[in-house]
This record gives structure tokens, C-alpha cells and sequence, in this order.
């Protein structure tokens, strides 16, 4: 007897309605599952022969054929457990065929309860795409199903409630957003947690404008000092500055931590943006995602938010040299047998570096141990191509005593905050219709269009384009920085105050 229920294959963040149709034919005891099935997925009958033995059900020995269509798809992941178990059951007769048109989702421990599943979101939103109205998942999973409005969500403890369910002996009660236990928000994004203050942070005035302004625009940031100076200090504090995220960059970011398995159960909605900081051990899959079943890496982990890179001439240079195509095309494609995957990976760049090896070249008080060409040498580690990729160079030099033992005067970084809340609304409307999120996002077009600049900012334009031999793209990085200044001080034209502090943040030639 032949079968059939719904579930869903992810590729990437995307997805599509498999059905799955369980055959049962009198033969040998034989157990098959066809329609390019994984390893997991290939292991998933074991896990359902125990499963529906351990619910009080029969494991029927006959021939078994189980096929996912459509089959030319890449099917991985333990989600088909559930849909492959009540298959069986539907077509061994000992369920009734009564959860038609309900997508079935999640996987099974060896004694029949169910576990929370990777990438429920996104699976529940192609679900529904696909005009399906209810959805089966695992309890734990409830509330992160639920995200996707106008479906039915149906908490299952266990295939034996389930079992249950579909024959009425008992009901299984939708989702009412209560159920799960809330956990913290800030457990939302793993590294989360609590982040130092602004105003935690003594002097380094110059450094802290330029946080915001990158954090206002979501441009690339690069910050060099002598050890100590306060340069992770600074950057730890950046999540403390990002603006809010929308509801829609909040669904996108959670639909990313769903598929990579990092959603906490009680909690599930990211609404604060990603700050990431991967170690520089960190290998190129590990960073721009790979994997036989594509992963997203740090970098798609950091999308809306931050990428920080400590320590960066650390990195090897292929490491650098991945992040050059996601950091100009704000995406990322891996190339695999069975097709290519692509994940977003709009995020913000945060770099921090000392400026030699000692790390004291050009410190004010310590003299600098390095031989000319070692500094250089060091320097060259982060290729020309990636630093024309940082729009705001800054440098953090060492604190000097007085400011380090007075009061904290500084602003906190709620203030802050709140500049960069408003400067990011100004955005918002102004790319209202073209798709961008950012002044960072703009490509040539619309910094002609909206980087307009006064005569006389016009003028030192020209003589800096001279001096710091910018290339286009530097260009572009200039307007578009003096942009974000404009924006922050509430400016409609890009005055010369604001082209000028942006050239402050261009680098110096070194020697
Ligand atoms: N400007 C500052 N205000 C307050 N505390 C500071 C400041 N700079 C450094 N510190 C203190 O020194 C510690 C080390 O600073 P931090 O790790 O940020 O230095 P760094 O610039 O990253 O150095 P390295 O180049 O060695 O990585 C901080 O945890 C903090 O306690
Ligand atoms: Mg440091």
C-alpha cells in the first residue's frame, strides 16, 4: 500500500515541498530510501525503526520504499524522520491517511520523542509559500515555527502523540505562543551576552566617532594601535551602538542562525543585530561557509551585523583573500556538485591591528624594536585589494595617564545610539524604493545620485583625490562616508565639514 506526506528541503536558505511516499510490498525485509538522500537522511531509518517500535506501534517487515520527490533535489538533515514514520505507519494501516495537506517536520530520538530540528523557520515559510496551511514540528521548535504567520502550528511531544492524533484518540492542540518557556533575548546570537559601554572606554575620542560613523553608514572599519591601547575594548563595545534592526532584518538574520542549528529554543527571534569574532585559526569554510551540505560561515552569521576580525595581518592571506568577492558583492556562492548555494553576507567589517610587529611603531613614548622592512613586511599582509575595501581607517594610540584616572565624562552609549537610530531612519527613506539598506550599500549610481556636493567641497575633492591618490573606488568610499556624516548631522547636501572629516579617515601613505 502506497503513502504520501509532506515535508521540505532546505538548500541553502531556501527551500522547496518534498513529498515523500512510502511503498510497502511483500518481499524480504528490506527498508530503502530513494531520491538522493544524505547521510543522515540514510540514517534516518534506523532512527525510525526504533522510534515507531519504542511508540507501541509495529515496524512492518516487509520490503519498504521510500522515495522523496522530487528526487533530483539533494535531501540532508534529520527533519524527514517524521514524515518517514508516519509514512510507514499510514501505509502498514496503522494510522489513518488524516494528515493530508499538513506539512510534517522533525526528527526522532531512537525512543520516539522529538527533537528540535535545524532550519524550522525557513522550512515553515516555503510551507507556506507553498499554500500549505499547518505544519507538525517538534514542541521545541513551536515558537520559532510560529514566526511564520498565518500557519497553523502543531506542537508533537512524541510520534506516539502524534500516532494518537491522527487516529483521534486524542487531540494535539495548535500553538497559542505560550507554551515554550521565554528565554533571554541576548541568548538570541551566541556570542552575545553583556557588552562594555562607550563611556567604559577613556579617551579615544577620535576612535569613538569614527565607530559611529561607521556604525551609522555600516561601513568598514579599520583601527590600528599599540597593544593596549583599547582597541577590542572598542570594538566589544560596538554592539552596544548598532542600531535596531527591522522586523524584516530580524526574520532574515533568524532564518540564517535556524539553518546553522544556533537558534535557542525559548527565545527564538534575533532581534539584536550579530556581532561575530571569529579567531584568526579560523579555517576559509569556517569563514565564508562550505561544507558537503553547504553551512553558512562567520560571515553570513554576521549578515546585518558585524564581522570582527582582531588581531587581522593574523589571518592567512587566503583568509583575506575569500572575504574580497562577499565584502563587494554582499554575498556568497559555494560551488558544489549537485549545484551552487548562496547565502547573504551584507555585514559590516571591523578590523584591528597593531601597526608593526612590536607593535609600537610610531608610539609616542615606547621606540619601535623592528627592522624598517619587517614593518612593511607586516603591513603588506592585508593585501591592497581588501584594505580598498575598508572605508574608515582610524588610528588608536596609547592613552595618556590623566585621562585614564579621571571620572568617565565620556557619552554612553545609549546617546550614541540614538544618533545613529536617526541617521539610519534618514536611510531608510532615502532607499525606500531602490532596495538598499545603507549608504555602504550604494554602487556608483546612487552616490551620483545622492552625494551631492557643494562648490567648495567639490574643490577639496579634487585636490584629495591628488594627494592620497585615491583609486575609484576609494572615491566612491570617500562620498559615500561624507554621506553618512551628512546624515548623522541631519544635512540634506554633503557639506565641506563633512567631505573633510571623511578624508580624515582615509589612510596615510605609510613610507
Ligand atoms: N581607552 C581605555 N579606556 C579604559 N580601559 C582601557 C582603555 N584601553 C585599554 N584599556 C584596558 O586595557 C585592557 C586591554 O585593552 P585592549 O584589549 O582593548 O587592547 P588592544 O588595543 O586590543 O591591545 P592589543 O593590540 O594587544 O590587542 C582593556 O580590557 C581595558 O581594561
Ligand atoms: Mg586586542
Amino acid at each position: 500500500m502506497l503513502a504520501r506526506s509532506k515535508t521540505c528541503a532546505i538548500v541553502g536558505l531556501d527551500g522547496t515541498v518534498v513529498d515523500v511516499e512510502a511503498d510497502i510490498s511483500p518481499g524480504l525485509p528490506a527498508f530503502h530510501v530513494v531520491g538522493l538522500p544524505d547521510t543522515a537522511v540514510q540514517e534516518s531509518r534506523e532512527r525510525v525503526r526504533s522510534a515507531i517500535r519504542n511508540s507501541g506501534a509495529e515496524f512492518p517487515m516487509r520490503r519498504i520504499t521510500v522515495s522523496l520527490a522530487p528526487s533530483d533535489l539533494p535531501k540532508s538533515g534529520t527533519a524527514y524522520d517524521l514524515p518517514i514514520a508516519m509514512g510507514l505507519l499510514m501505509s502498514s494501516g496503522q494510522v489513518p491517511d488524516s494528515l493530508n495537506g499538513s506539512l510534517l517536520l522533525g526528527e526522532l530520538a531512537l525512543d520516539g520523542t522529538l527533537r528540535p530540528t535545524p532550519g524550522m523557520l525557513p522550512m515553515v515559510a516555503v510551507g507556506k509559500s507553498a499554500g500549505l496551511k499547518r505544519v507538525f514540528v517538534p514542541a521545541s521548535n513551536a515558537r520559532e515555527a510560529a514566526l511564520v504567520h498565518d500557519m497553523e502550528v502543531m506542537p508533537v511531544e512524541s510520534l506516539a502523540q502524534l500516532v494518537s492524533h491522527a487516529r483521534g484518540d486524542s487531540q494535539i492542540r495548535s500553538f497559542d505562543g505560550k507554551l515554550a518557556p521565554a528565554g533571554g533575548a541576548d541568548g538570541a546570537v551566541k556570542e552575545s551576552g553583556r557588552w562594555p559601554d562607550l563611556a567604559d572606554v577613556r579617551g579615544q575620542e577620535h576612535a569613538k566617532r569614527a565607530m559611529e560613523v561607521a556604525a551609522a553608514g555600516g561601513h568598514n572599519l579599520l583601527m590600528t594601535g599599540p597593544p593596549g591601547s583599547g582597541k577590542t575594548l572598542l570594538a566589544r563595545s560596538l554592539p552596544s551602538i548598532l542600531p535596531e534592526m527591522t522586523p524584516d532584518e530580524a526574520l532574515e538574520v533568524t532564518k540564517i542562525y535556524s539553518v546553522a542549528g544556533l537558534l535557542p529554543a525559548g527565545s527564538p527571534l534575533v532581534d539584536r543585530r550579530p556581532f561575530r569574532s571569529p579567531h584568526y585559526t579560523i579555517s576559509n569554510a569556517g569563514l565564508v561557509g562550505g561544507g558537503a551540505v553547504p553551512r553558512p560561515g562567520e560571515i553570513t552569521l554576521s549578515h546585518r551585523g558585524v564581522l570582527f576580525l582582531d588581531e587581522l595581518p593574523e589571518f592567512g592571506h587566503a583568509a583575506l583573500e575569500v572575504l574580497r568577492q562577499p565584502l563587494e558583492d554582499r554575498l556568497v556562492t559555494i560551488s558544489r556538485a549537485q549545484g551552487t548555494v548562496t547565502f547573504p553576507a551584507n555585514f559590516m567589517m571591523v578590523g584591528a591591528m597593531n601597526p608593526c610587529p612590536c607593535g609600537y611603531f610610531g608610539d609616542s613614548q615606547k621606540a619601535c624594536s623592528c627592522a624598517i622592512s619587517s614593518v612593511s613586511r607586516y603591513q603588506r599582509r592585508i593585501s591592497g585589494p581588501l584594505m580598498d575595501r575598508v572605508d574608515i581607517f582610524v588610528d588608536v594610540p596609547r592613552v595618556e595617564y590623566e585621562k585614564l584616572v579621571t571620572p568617565a565624562v565620556a557619552e554612553s552609549s545609549a546617546d550614541v545610539r540614538s544618533r545613529i537610530n536617526r541617521a539610519r531612519s534618514v536611510q531608510w527613506e532615502r532607499f525606500a524604493e531602490s532596495g538598499l539598506v545603507t549608504n555602504s550599500d550604494m554602487g556608483s549610481t546612487e552616490v551620483w545620485d545622492h552625494c551631492q556636493l557643494d562648490s567648495s567641497a567639490k574643490s577639496l575633492l579634487q585636490m584629495a583625490m591628488n594627494q592620497l591618490s585615491l583609486s575609484a573606488r576609494g572615491f566612491h568610499r570617500v562620498l559615500k562616508v561624507a554621506r553618512t556624516i551628512a546624515d548623522l548631522a541631519g544635512s540634506e547636501v554633503v557639506k565641506t565639514s563633512h567631505l573633510a572629516e571623511s578624508l580624515q579617515y582615509r589612510p596615510r601613505p605609510v613610507m
